[in-house]
């Protein structure tokens, strides 16, 4: 059964950099967390924060995967870095992924072993005739038939492309079908949920899809970036 906070708000913890891992039972679900971006005034250097993965939304994603220690067993953040691709990782997982748009964040963590990630739209982001120009035969009868609408389609897409570590110039290659996908050989389990805030969220995970918890959250706005790794 997922679990939905709204509105976000309340009496909410702000966590701080040096995250204690308390002991956690095994993790069987995907723990999603939102959270809106703080003022930038409310958040002091990187000034420009115009660098990507530096700015003020990356730094409230992984505030947000900061806040997903208390439910999640997370590695110390001294060993985050990015791939080759601008995937950030742990070396040995578990598995995460960030995302946000237009004043959100958004994070969410795997069950070990599992591959994750999401993606974070306002529902009317897609324009249709960008998403049909991406969109295989199936796809487009699915946008046709109102089965999906094209930012739905877009994210879940999306979200397919950060499960594999791969970049938006490969998503003609993701084929989406319902609660399903394919990319490079790969079957990938999806779902969107829709938080509020006119936002939708796609969710992809590698494996059978697990139930999802999903919160909204107040970050800190102080975290600092893990190590020049995350910085580029
Ligand atoms: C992955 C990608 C599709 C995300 O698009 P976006 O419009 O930035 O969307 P989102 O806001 O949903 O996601 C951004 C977050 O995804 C994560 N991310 C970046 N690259 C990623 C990748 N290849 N796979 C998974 N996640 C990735 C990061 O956490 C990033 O946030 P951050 O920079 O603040 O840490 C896009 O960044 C991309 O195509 N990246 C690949 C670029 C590439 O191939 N680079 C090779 C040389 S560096």
């Amino acid at each position: 059964m997922d679990a939905l906070s709204w509105p976000p708000g309340g009496p909410l913890a702000t966590v701080r950099s040096s995250v204690e891992v308390a002991p956690v039972a095994a993790q069987t679900k995907v723990y999603v967390r939102l959270a809106r971006l703080p003022a930038p005034a409310s958040c002091p250097a990187p000034a420009a924060g115009a660098a990507r993965g530096t700015g003020l939304q990356s730094r409230t994603g992984l505030a947000l995967l900061a806040a997903l220690a208390r439910d999640c067993r997370l590695p110390p953040f001294a060993l985050l870095h990015r791939d080759g691709n601008g995937k950030p990782r742990f070396p040995d997982g578990p598995d995460f992924s960030i995302s946000h748009s237009r004043g959100f964040a958004a994070c969410a963590v795997a069950p070990p072993g599992f591959s994750i990630g999401i993606d974070l739209e306002p529902r009317d982001r897609a324009r249709a005739a960008a998403v049909l120009r991406i969109a295989g035969e199936q796809e487009r009868a699915a946008l046709a038939d109102g089965v999906m609408t094209a930012t739905e389609l877009w994210t879940a897409k999306e979200a397919v492309l950060k499960a594999a570590g791969a970049g938006l110039p490969e998503i003609c290659g993701v084929s989406v079908q319902p609660a399903i996908a394919h990319f490079a050989g790969r079957t990938y389990a999806w779902r969107h949920v829709h938080p509020g805030q006119g936002l939708v969220l796609a969710i992809v995970v590698d494996r059978t899809m697990p139930p999802v918890e999903i919160r909204w959250q107040a970050p800190a706005v102080d975290f600092p970036l893990p190590n020049p790794a995350w910085e580029h």
